[in-house]
Protein backbone atom coordinates (compact mmCIF):
# COMPACT_ATOMS: atom_id res chain seq x y z
CA UNK A 1 0.00 0.00 0.00
CA UNK A 2 1.33 3.08 -1.01
CA UNK A 3 1.42 5.87 1.70
CA UNK A 4 1.29 9.77 1.19
CA UNK A 5 1.21 11.79 4.27
CA UNK A 6 0.46 15.91 3.62
CA UNK A 7 1.89 17.70 6.83
CA UNK A 8 0.04 21.21 6.96
CA UNK A 9 1.75 23.32 9.98
CA UNK A 10 2.44 27.07 9.25
CA UNK A 11 5.51 26.45 11.24
CA UNK A 12 6.68 22.63 11.40
CA UNK A 13 10.38 23.60 12.01
CA UNK A 14 8.88 25.57 15.82
CA UNK A 15 6.55 22.62 16.14
CA UNK A 16 7.30 19.80 19.08
CA UNK A 17 4.06 17.19 18.50
CA UNK A 18 4.24 17.18 14.63
CA UNK A 19 7.89 17.50 14.10
CA UNK A 20 7.72 14.44 16.75
CA UNK A 21 4.92 12.71 14.46
CA UNK A 22 6.23 13.19 11.01
CA UNK A 23 10.13 12.53 12.34
CA UNK A 24 8.67 8.84 13.24
CA UNK A 25 7.29 8.13 10.27
CA UNK A 26 10.53 8.95 8.08
CA UNK A 27 11.61 6.16 10.14
CA UNK A 28 9.24 3.92 8.35
CA UNK A 29 10.69 4.03 4.91
CA UNK A 30 8.39 4.19 2.61
CA UNK A 31 6.19 6.32 2.89
CA UNK A 32 5.93 10.14 1.41
CA UNK A 33 6.14 12.95 3.61
CA UNK A 34 5.43 16.30 2.21
CA UNK A 35 4.97 19.72 4.31
CA UNK A 36 2.59 21.46 2.50
CA UNK A 37 3.38 24.85 4.17
CA UNK A 38 6.88 24.66 2.60
CA UNK A 39 5.71 23.54 -0.53
CA UNK A 40 3.32 26.37 -1.19
CA UNK A 41 4.22 29.47 0.67
CA UNK A 42 2.23 32.13 -1.44
CA UNK A 43 -0.85 29.61 -0.93
CA UNK A 44 -0.42 28.84 -5.05
CA UNK A 45 -1.08 25.22 -4.96
CA UNK A 46 -0.27 23.30 -8.14
CA UNK A 47 -3.57 21.68 -8.59
CA UNK A 48 -2.43 19.12 -11.48
CA UNK A 49 0.16 18.11 -9.39
CA UNK A 50 -1.90 17.43 -6.37
CA UNK A 51 -4.96 15.61 -8.25
CA UNK A 52 -1.54 13.22 -9.98
CA UNK A 53 -0.24 12.68 -6.47
CA UNK A 54 -3.62 11.55 -5.08
CA UNK A 55 -3.95 8.95 -8.25
CA UNK A 56 -0.60 7.69 -7.21
CA UNK A 57 -1.15 6.94 -3.27
CA UNK A 58 -3.99 4.16 -1.87
CA UNK A 59 -3.87 6.26 1.28
CA UNK A 60 -3.84 10.00 1.94
CA UNK A 61 -3.03 10.94 5.64
CA UNK A 62 -3.68 14.59 6.66
CA UNK A 63 -1.66 15.53 9.78
CA UNK A 64 -1.89 19.25 11.49
CA UNK A 65 -2.43 21.01 14.69
CA UNK A 66 -6.28 21.25 15.30
CA UNK A 67 -6.50 25.26 14.83
CA UNK A 68 -9.88 26.43 15.97
CA UNK A 69 -11.42 22.50 15.71
CA UNK A 70 -10.58 22.52 12.18
CA UNK A 71 -7.44 22.82 9.75
CA UNK A 72 -5.44 25.34 9.10
CA UNK A 73 -6.12 27.41 6.21
CA UNK A 74 -3.43 25.73 3.61
CA UNK A 75 -4.95 22.54 3.88
CA UNK A 76 -8.72 23.69 3.94
CA UNK A 77 -7.53 25.87 0.54
CA UNK A 78 -6.14 22.41 -0.29
CA UNK A 79 -9.63 21.09 -0.48
CA UNK A 80 -11.07 23.49 -1.70
CA UNK A 81 -8.61 23.52 -4.96
CA UNK A 82 -7.82 20.06 -5.72
CA UNK A 83 -11.06 18.48 -4.78
CA UNK A 84 -12.45 19.61 -7.89
CA UNK A 85 -15.80 19.03 -9.76
CA UNK A 86 -15.85 16.63 -12.62
CA UNK A 87 -12.82 15.44 -10.91
CA UNK A 88 -13.46 14.38 -7.76
CA UNK A 89 -16.82 14.65 -7.38
CA UNK A 90 -20.03 15.16 -9.84
CA UNK A 91 -20.44 14.00 -13.72
CA UNK A 92 -16.95 12.10 -14.14
CA UNK A 93 -15.43 12.47 -10.42
CA UNK A 94 -14.65 9.52 -10.16
CA UNK A 95 -11.12 9.54 -9.54
CA UNK A 96 -11.10 9.14 -5.53
CA UNK A 97 -13.39 6.47 -5.53
CA UNK A 98 -12.43 3.60 -2.91
CA UNK A 99 -9.31 5.94 -2.12
CA UNK A 100 -8.52 5.73 2.05
CA UNK A 101 -7.88 9.11 3.92
CA UNK A 102 -7.23 9.69 7.02
CA UNK A 103 -6.61 12.63 9.65
CA UNK A 104 -3.77 12.81 12.29
CA UNK A 105 -4.20 15.72 14.38
CA UNK A 106 -2.71 17.27 17.62
CA UNK A 107 -4.60 19.46 19.98
CA UNK A 108 -4.06 21.40 22.85
CA UNK A 109 -6.62 19.85 24.86
CA UNK A 110 -6.76 17.00 27.28
CA UNK A 111 -9.04 13.81 25.60
CA UNK A 112 -11.40 13.97 28.40
CA UNK A 113 -12.42 17.86 27.46
CA UNK A 114 -13.36 16.31 23.96
CA UNK A 115 -16.34 14.99 25.00
CA UNK A 116 -20.39 15.22 25.70
CA UNK A 117 -19.98 17.51 28.71
CA UNK A 118 -16.70 18.50 28.64
CA UNK A 119 -14.93 21.84 27.97
CA UNK A 120 -14.88 21.16 24.20
CA UNK A 121 -18.13 19.84 24.12
CA UNK A 122 -17.92 17.23 21.64
CA UNK A 123 -15.43 14.67 20.36
CA UNK A 124 -12.78 15.11 17.65
CA UNK A 125 -14.49 12.87 15.85
CA UNK A 126 -17.42 14.69 15.45
CA UNK A 127 -15.65 17.96 15.18
CA UNK A 128 -13.79 16.51 12.07
CA UNK A 129 -16.87 16.02 10.57
CA UNK A 130 -16.91 18.38 7.42
CA UNK A 131 -13.50 16.95 6.44
CA UNK A 132 -14.73 13.40 6.45
CA UNK A 133 -17.96 14.55 4.68
CA UNK A 134 -15.92 16.56 1.99
CA UNK A 135 -14.06 13.59 1.44
CA UNK A 136 -16.61 10.40 1.48
CA UNK A 137 -18.65 13.49 -1.03
CA UNK A 138 -15.71 12.47 -3.24
CA UNK A 139 -16.54 8.87 -3.07
CA UNK A 140 -13.00 8.46 -0.79
CA UNK A 141 -13.07 6.01 2.14
CA UNK A 142 -12.55 7.54 5.75
CA UNK A 143 -10.72 5.90 8.15
CA UNK A 144 -10.61 6.56 12.20
CA UNK A 145 -8.42 9.29 12.90
CA UNK A 146 -5.35 9.41 14.87
CA UNK A 147 -5.00 12.15 18.01
CA UNK A 148 -2.82 13.08 20.27
CA UNK A 149 -4.19 15.19 23.16
CA UNK A 150 -2.63 17.48 25.43
CA UNK A 151 0.14 18.60 23.17
CA UNK A 152 1.52 21.45 24.52
CA UNK A 153 2.18 19.64 27.29
CA UNK A 154 3.61 17.08 25.95
CA UNK A 155 7.01 15.42 27.52
CA UNK A 156 9.46 13.92 25.00
CA UNK A 157 8.67 10.61 26.06
CA UNK A 158 5.04 11.14 25.63
CA UNK A 159 5.63 12.22 21.81
CA UNK A 160 8.24 9.77 21.45
CA UNK A 161 5.23 7.38 22.49
CA UNK A 162 2.75 9.12 20.30
CA UNK A 163 4.63 9.15 17.60
CA UNK A 164 5.18 5.10 17.93
CA UNK A 165 1.31 4.60 17.91
CA UNK A 166 1.01 6.87 14.81
CA UNK A 167 3.49 4.96 12.53
CA UNK A 168 1.63 1.53 13.71
CA UNK A 169 -1.92 3.64 13.20
CA UNK A 170 -0.83 4.78 9.79
CA UNK A 171 -0.20 1.37 8.48
CA UNK A 172 -2.57 -0.05 9.85
CA UNK A 173 -5.37 -2.03 7.55
CA UNK A 174 -8.83 -0.77 7.10
CA UNK A 175 -10.24 -3.81 8.55
CA UNK A 176 -8.15 -3.32 11.52
CA UNK A 177 -9.06 0.14 12.32
CA UNK A 178 -12.37 -0.07 11.80
CA UNK A 179 -13.33 -3.44 13.64
C1 LIG B 1 -4.42 29.42 16.04
C2 LIG B 1 -4.50 28.25 16.98
C3 LIG B 1 -5.71 27.63 17.21
C4 LIG B 1 -5.79 26.53 18.05
N1 LIG B 1 -7.00 25.93 18.24
C5 LIG B 1 -7.10 24.83 19.02
C6 LIG B 1 -8.35 24.15 19.16
O1 LIG B 1 -9.37 24.53 18.59
N2 LIG B 1 -8.38 23.05 19.95
C7 LIG B 1 -7.25 22.57 20.59
O2 LIG B 1 -7.36 21.55 21.27
N3 LIG B 1 -6.04 23.18 20.44
C8 LIG B 1 -5.95 24.29 19.66
N4 LIG B 1 -4.74 24.91 19.50
C9 LIG B 1 -3.53 24.29 20.09
C10 LIG B 1 -2.78 23.49 19.02
O3 LIG B 1 -3.58 22.45 18.50
C11 LIG B 1 -1.48 22.92 19.58
O4 LIG B 1 -0.68 24.02 19.95
C12 LIG B 1 -0.76 22.05 18.57
O5 LIG B 1 -1.50 20.89 18.29
C13 LIG B 1 0.62 21.65 19.07
O6 LIG B 1 1.29 20.98 18.04
P1 LIG B 1 2.74 21.44 17.52
O7 LIG B 1 3.69 21.23 18.68
O8 LIG B 1 3.04 20.54 16.38
O9 LIG B 1 2.64 22.88 17.11
C14 LIG B 1 -4.63 26.04 18.70
C15 LIG B 1 -3.40 26.68 18.47
C16 LIG B 1 -3.32 27.77 17.63
C17 LIG B 1 -1.99 28.45 17.41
Amino acid sequence: MKIMVIVAHPQLNESRANQALALELKKQGDILIRDLYQEYPDYNIDVQREQQLLLDYDRVVFQFPFYWYSCPPLLKKWFDDVLTYGWAFGPGGIHLKGKEFMVATTAGGTEKAYRSGGDNYYTISELLRPIERTLTRCNGTFLPAFVTYDANQATDEYLAREAKRYAEHVQTSLYALAH
